[in-house]
């Protein structure tokens, strides 16, 4: 008893040695850039953003649309999808919809899986910061993430979801989610939603997101889009991609702040999940960046929530032909669905069996 006492007390020296020890740290001072007002930190808000960033990867458009899918239930529950875009090209989904609960519209997307995991983030390391951000001088960045969500059905969806969302619950906050690549476009779209909607309440929220631009432009990011929070963990990879040279910040690509950082604590067998709120340069050296991104399984769970496909040959999507109806394909082949919550209530789920097409 004495014994395990002891232990526990020098468990808590070294915990407290091992804080201060990254106190020490954070005062070494490290390029910084010209912050304005960083988000306060939600947990609570987090996991249940982190499952609507988990379900837009359900390829079964019919449970999507109705929020019946088994990733659409817990804390998204009573969910009203407006609009639902699915780029059949590219491989791109999103969605708009309004979470009465957080009073707030919540639009979520996903990027591309079209190849493995593995193939994806090694192309990560050589995205090269090739097009001008428009409008801003000096703010560079990759224009695979600038056009998936720029240059995509997903815009005018998006956009044409929000208008209708207001029409019918008014003016309410604006929340954009990602994970992964959808990630770098949720905020590509909580910019856009400032910058070309005039939006006020924009909150910015994505898991396990690549880098997007240079420092111009994740200082510029910053200023109008200050409620954003960037969720990495533990070991996760993709946040370390395209990599960052601090030797020369002003030439690479550099995260956008707020960093939150979930890592395991303790020592041994004494390990318990804990949080890090990270400081307003976007590189804290005592968050992700203190560890080395080695991990594709701490990119595909977040919260303990699963991140990722469900069907392992990814692109394929799956619905039920009485939702074509609600359907609309553009000149591109895309498939648009959109529903008006105030009118009916989608009841497909009732007999199902094999009636699905696959596009
Ligand atoms: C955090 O978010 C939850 C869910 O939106 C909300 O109920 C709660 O009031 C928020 N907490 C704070 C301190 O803002
Ligand atoms: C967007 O698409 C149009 C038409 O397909 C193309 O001409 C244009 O160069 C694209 N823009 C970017 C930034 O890729």
């Amino acid at each position: 008893m004495e014994r395990r006492r002891m232990l526990i007390v020098v468990i808590f020296i070294c915990m407290f040695a091992f804080s201060s020890c990254r106190e020490l740290k954070v005062k070494v001072k490290h390029h910084q850039i010209q912050h304005h007002e960083l988000a306060t930190y939600n947990h609570t808000l987090a996991t249940i953003l982190v499952q609507y960033a988990s379900a837009v990867y359900m390829s079964d458009l019919t449970e999507l649309f109705t929020w019946t899918c088994s990733r659409c239930d817990g804390l998204t529950e009573g969910f009203e999808i407006i609009e639902l875009i699915v780029d059949v090209k590219r491989c791109l989904q999103g969605f708009v919809g309004v979470a009465t609960d957080l009073n707030a519209i919540v639009i979520a997307f996903r990027g591309t899986q079209e190849r493995s995991i593995q193939n994806w983030v090694e192309d990560l390391y050589w995205k090269q910061l090739d097009i001008d951000y428009p409008g801003v001088d000096g703010a560079m960045v990759h224009h695979g993430f600038y056009t998936a969500y720029h240059n995509t059905s997903l815009r005018a969806g998006v956009l044409n979801g929000i208008q209708k969302a207001k029409e019918l619950y008014g003016d309410i906050n604006i929340m954009v989610t990602g994970h992964s690549m959808g990630g770098a476009m949720a905020a590509f779209c909580g910019l856009d939603l400032r910058l070309s909607l005039k939006e006020q309440n924009v909150q910015v929220m994505t898991f396990g997101q690549p880098r997007i631009g240079n420092s111009v432009f994740a200082s510029y990011f910053n200023q109008v889009v200050p409620d954003t929070i960037r969720v990495t963990n533990g070991h996760d990879i993709v946040p370390h991609l395209p990599p960052y040279y601090h030797y020369f910040p002003q030439k690479t690509y550099r995260h956008f702040p707020r960093e939150v950082w979930l890592y395991k604590a303790g020592f041994g067998s004494f390990i318990y999940p804990a949080e890090k709120v990270c400081d307003g340069s976007g590189e804290d050296p005592t968050c992700s960046r203190s560890v080395s991104g080695n991990s594709i399984s701490d990119h595909l769970t977040y919260y303990d929530v699963e991140m990722g496909c469900d069907v392992s040959s990814s692109c394929r999507i799956v619905m039920d032909p009485r939702i074509v109806a609600y359907g609309k394909t553009d000149f591109d082949g895309n498939l648009i669905l959109s529903r008006d919550p105030s009118k009916y209530n989608l009841e497909l789920n009732k007999d199902r069996g094999n009636n699905q097409i696959s596009v």
